[in-house]
């Protein structure tokens, strides 16, 4: 059941939702929903009922940086996770999907990463809002390599679900990028680090940037960018170590919608050079197949 819905995709156009569906490869639990408004502007999108939209909404200045820093509204990006290796030290991130699945870069499992704390906005909290999350099984895609980067995702099954409430609840994951072609404006957030060779951010960081198209991204990365990747930034922002595993999202119709996942780019963090993300939409089959096979 929880397989289905996650799965479940939202479309306007009976027309829009039959083509995705093909692309999802099998037959869908759909929901055209015409009681939410806030899906009404929403051509697709995937996910749990109700995701993509944080009780406590984010607040967003111009064009702040992760490099350089902006603090996000605490809990206002509920779905991000902090993922842990031995010593309780953050070393990824990754964003919840739904209470027991989250999604993250496969490089980070290059780490013996422990554990997956939900809930937090100071990296070292412990507070009532903060839910420490172990691990039950981690999936990386079959195909994934680091050298040279591709196919860049992971799944992880949490052992114990996590509790929703008004800080931990889950992102929606783009079906449709037709939502939002290059230069449209979404957000990073993550916990890492706001300059080359410094430390971790202690404070959960955001930043705006715009997405970038394929050919003009190539133009910096060359055959590099394949078509499982999706290019963000290079004007001011980006995002930087210990940023990966953590999304790329996008806002339409009051719902944030994942595109990307923090996966390589520029070795000293200049973000006037876009940053590279595994694209979403190239592995929703994968992620499908994943989900109900687990
Ligand atoms: C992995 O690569 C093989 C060979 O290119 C391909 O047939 C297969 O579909 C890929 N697996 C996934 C999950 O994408
Ligand atoms: C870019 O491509 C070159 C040549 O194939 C490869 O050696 C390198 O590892 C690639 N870099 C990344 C980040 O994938
Ligand atoms: C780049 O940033 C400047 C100001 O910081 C802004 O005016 C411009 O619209 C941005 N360009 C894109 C493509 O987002
Ligand atoms: C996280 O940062 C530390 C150094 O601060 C580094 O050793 C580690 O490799 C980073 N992890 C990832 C996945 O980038």
């Amino acid at each position: 059941m929880l397989g289905l819905w996650l799965l479940g995709c939202w479309a306007v156009l009976g027309a829009a939702f039959a083509g995705q569906e093909g692309e999802l490869s099998g037959a869908q639990e759909s929901e055209f929903s015409d009681q939410d408004p806030a899906r009404l502007t929403l051509s697709c999108t995937c996910g749990i009922p109700g995701c993509g939209i944080p009780a406590i909404p984010p607040k967003l200045s111009g064009l702040p940086r992760v490099i350089g820093g902006e603090d996000a509204v605490p809990g206002s990006w509920p779905w991000m996770v902090s993922l842990r290796i031995p010593g309780d030290i953050h070393s990824c991130a990754g964003v919840l999907i739904s209470e027991e699945w989250v999604l993250t870069a496969a490089h980070c499992m290059l780490e013996p990463v422990e554990k997956v704390v939900v809930g937090l906005f100071n990296l070292n909290d412990n507070g009532k809002n903060v839910q420490v999350l172990t691990i039950a099984q981690v999936f990386v895609h079959p195909n994934a390599s680091v050298i040279p980067v591709h196919d860049d995702i992971a799944l992880l099954k949490l052992a114990t679900p996590a509790r929703f409430t008004d800080t931990v609840s889950a992102v929606c994951l783009v079906c449709d990028e037709a939502d939002f072609p290059p230069g449209t404006l979404c957000v990073i957030t993550g916990w890492g680090h706001r300059q080359h060779n410094t430390e971790n951010s202690p404070t959960l960081q955001q930043a705006v940037l715009p997405l970038v198209s394929t050919p003009d991204c190539q133009k910096y990365w060359g055959a590099n960018i394949t078509d499982d990747m999706i290019c963000a930034g290079g004007n001011g922002t980006g995002p930087c170590m210990n940023d990966s595993g953590g999304p790329l999202v996008c806002e339409k119709g009051g719902v944030w919608t994942q595109v990307g996942i923090v996966s390589w780019g520029s070795r000293e963090c200049d973000a006037s050079i876009p940053a590279v993300f595994t694209r979403i939409t190239a592995h929703l089959p994968w992620v499908k197949q994943t989900l109900e096979e687990n």
